[in-house]
């Protein structure tokens, strides 16, 4: 499990529980596990709101592909899908995350979502710049990757303001893809929100 706090925001690892919930059910409360960290203080765990909205319609439909590929590999610790959730009141906002472990190069993947009546509030800039900043800590990772849309304006800004560059495109069945990476420690720049991000259980400063 990862969890990474930001001034606003929370992310942490998808409990599988709560991907079987939402398969079922489309607006309830869960307790997750999120460790020792300024949100959930010492018990380390937190009542979550999941609304109807979450996780959004693509991670909706990728959630049984998901749930089956943790039931027949190994623990995949941090490198997996993530829920983003609003520190004041617990609700989940959004969905984002590593696609698989590492790969050989030193290669990971992330995706993200908000929730549509969430949008245009930096939630999105601030949650993947915290964790692709978690990820480049790791000494396993050379670069972070991302793809989207050339039709998704929105993606793409928040790519960019997270200091990542386009490398390339590709055709896809949805249209064109824009291919990107992150290479470079994002953590000391000048926006606020990353650097005051923190892994729970790490003393503030070491993100
Ligand atoms: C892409 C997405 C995650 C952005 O979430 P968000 O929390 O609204 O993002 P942020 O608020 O951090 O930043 C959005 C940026 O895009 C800009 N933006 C939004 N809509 C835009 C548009 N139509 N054209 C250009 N820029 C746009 C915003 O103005 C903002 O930039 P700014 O801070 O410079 O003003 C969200 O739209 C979403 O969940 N979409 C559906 C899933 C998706 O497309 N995921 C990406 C798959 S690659």
């Amino acid at each position: 499990m990862l969890t990474v706090e930001t001034p606003r925001l929370l992310f942490t690892s998808t409990p599988t529980s709560v991907m079987r919930s939402r398969l079922t059910v489309s607006d309830f409360l869960a307790e997750v596990e999120v460790g020792r960290c300024e949100t959930a203080g010492p018990e380390g765990r937190l009542t979550v709101h999941f609304p109807e909205e979450w996780p959004g319609e693509d991670a909706l439909r990728m959630f049984p592909i998901w749930l089956a590929r943790r039931e027949r590999s190994a623990d995949t610790g941090p490198w997996c899908d993530g829920v983003v959730v609003r520190r004041e009141d617990h609700l989940a906002v959004g969905s984002m995350g590593f696609k698989s472990p590492p790969d050989a190069t030193g290669t990971v993947e992330i995706g993200y979502a908000v929730n549509r009546s969430l949008w245009r509030r930096g939630y999105a800039t601030e949650t993947v710049e915290a964790i692709v900043t978690w990820a480049l800590t790791r000494p396993e990772v050379r670069r972070v990757t991302a793809e989207c849309l050339e039709s998704n304006p929105a993606s793409a800004r928040v790519l960019t303001k997270s200091r990542f560059l386009q490398v390339g495109r590709r055709p896809s069945v949805e249209g064109e893809l824009l291919l990107w990476e992150c290479r470079a420690p994002v953590a000391r720049h000048d926006r606020p929100a990353p650097e005051r991000a923190r892994i729970a259980g790490e003393p503030a400063g070491q993100a």
